[in-house]
């Protein structure tokens, strides 16, 4: 993988992910999509049926499929929550941007719950407290936080690339991390 990218639900992982990948011409992946095509079945579904942890360990069974993937790899929000998906997120030698978003901005992008499973169950204040329990372990994987705050993507998507010119990432002439 070139890039993987985390945050919290609504924080624009999957719209920054499909941006990035046309500037940088790469292919883009989203981990709940390759659950959904995995599995046949819908993420609600999962959680419905299945439940959490089940939907957790198809998380780490899928993000290990990805090592092969040679493009931009957006995760789902919660993936860091399974310690194996932090592990392998945050040992491996991809670069890991962290989308961070202002608890306004929660309200904002949450407020009329987008069918996530996790979302429709809780007041938005219980989302605020699920976003401040996981804040740690987002920034621990993160190589770049970008505070979203409502900026357009554009401009999200720029410093993302400012980071990854400075730092040579992507022109495999300098160190990744
Ligand atoms: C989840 C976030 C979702 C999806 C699932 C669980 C979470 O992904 O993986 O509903 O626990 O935060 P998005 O962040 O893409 O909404």
């Amino acid at each position: 993988m070139k890039l993987i990218l985390v945050g919290f639900m609504g924080s624009g992982k999957t719209t920054i992910s499909k941006l990035l990948g046309e500037k940088l011409n790469l292919d883009v992946r989203d981990l709940d999509q390759e659950i959904v095509k995995y599995t046949q079945l819908s993420i609600n579904d999962i959680f419905k049926n299945k439940g959490e942890a089940y939907f957790r360990k198809l998380e780490y069974d899928l993000l290990q499929k990805q090592t092969s993937f040679s493009g931009i790899l957006a995760t789902g929000g919660g993936t860091i929550m399974n310690d194996n998906c932090l592990e392998y997120v945050s040992y491996g030698d991809t670069p890991v941007i962290l989308l961070d978003m202002l608890d306004e901005d929660i309200k904002k992008r949450l407020g009329s719950k987008n069918g996530r499973p996790i979302a429709s169950l809780k007041t938005t204040d219980e989302l605020i407290e699920l976003k401040h329990k996981r804040d740690s372990r987002y920034h621990r994987v993160a190589n770049l936080i970008i505070n979203t705050n409502s900026k357009q993507p554009e401009v999200i998507v720029s410093e993302i690339m400012f980071f990854l010119n400075k730092n040579k990432i992507g022109d495999n002439s300098g160190t990744r991390r």
